[in-house]
């Protein structure tokens, strides 16, 4: 059985009023039918251009939107039906890392308080208890024990991804939504923030949705890719095939747009 199984999800918004007069303008379908599992362990990437639904597809996974509809099931669990209880165990397993490290984090919290925040919001932990979290946290994360007391306006774009993975990984979840978690970054720093999220995840087992416009970052840590067009998946498969040998044309129009990877 799939960690994580999606049917039918579909997410219709409202269009916002015209700024020349006139009432609402119709919706637009966000996210349109899309069915994925996501085995134990895994990296699925999603791909597509801009606006085709990824981080929408995101959020409604963490059910930090509410669908229009479909369903998620995590662990055999119906995601969409849990209580408020229910839902609070669910939130410990599955986290999510944003793209932008600079809006995530509260510049006037240090980074030991932000780190554990989580701990302090799910079960109240000790301070001495959320100290040595925090510790063990930075050191997950490839940074300096110095860091503890200090604000994240003080770290670079790299490391303050580095502190809003640790955040995530807190509660020790089992998945993680990652969404464009190297696009604020340069190339450089983002491969070593790629290459920390591969390694975190083979010393924590996690399973991860890694969202990302470009294919050769995805194709670097995917398992598999589904590739997302206009709130639908046009195409999905293991990584190698749909990097090699691309079937819809709106992949290869993708991978035309990264020519180094059609060697
Ligand atoms: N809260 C919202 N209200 C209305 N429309 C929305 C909302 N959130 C997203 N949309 C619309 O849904 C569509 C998909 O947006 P989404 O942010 O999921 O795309 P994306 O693939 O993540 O794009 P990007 O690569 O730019 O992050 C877009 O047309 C967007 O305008
Ligand atoms: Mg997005």
């Amino acid at each position: 059985m799939a960690l994580l199984e999606v049917r039918d999800l579909t997410k219709v918004f409202p269009l916002g009023e015209s700024a020349f007069g006139g009432g609402a303008q119709g919706e637009v379908c966000a996210v349109d039918g899309v069915s994925l599992d996501i085995a134990a362990g895994e990296t699925l990437g999603l791909v597509g251009e801009s606006g085709s639904g990824k981080s929408t597809l995101g959020r409604l996974i963490l059910r930090l939107i509410e669908p229009s509809s479909g369903s998620v099931r995590f662990d055999g669990q119906d995601v969409l039906a849990a209580g408020r209880a229910q839902m609070r165990r669910l939130r410990r397993d599955m986290q999510i890392v944003f793209q932008d490290p600079f809006g995530s984090l509260d510049p006037r919290m240090t980074v030991a308080d932000i780190v554990t925040e989580p701990l302090v919001i799910h079960n109240g932990a000790a301070r001495s208890a959320r100290m040595a979290t925090a510790a063990e946290l930075l050191r997950a994360v490839g940074l300096d024990q110095s860091a503890l007391g200090r604000y994240a306006h003080e770290f670079s774009g790299g490391q303050r991804q580095r502190i809003g993975i640790a955040r995530a990984l807190a509660l020790k979840p089992r998945f993680i939504v990652a969404d464009e978690p190297v696009s604020a970054l340069d190339v450089s720093v983002g491969a070593q923030i790629v290459n920390l999220l591969a390694e975190l995840q083979r010393e924590f087992r996690l399973t991860y949705l890694f969202i990302s416009h470009s294919m050769p970052v995805v194709r670097y840590l995917a398992t598999r890719i589904a590739v997302m067009q206009r709130g639908k998946i046009v195409e999905v498969g293991p990584t190698e095939q749909v990097t090699t040998r691309p079937q819809h044309p709106y992949t290869r129009s993708l991978l035309e747009a990264t020519p180094e990877l059609r060697t």
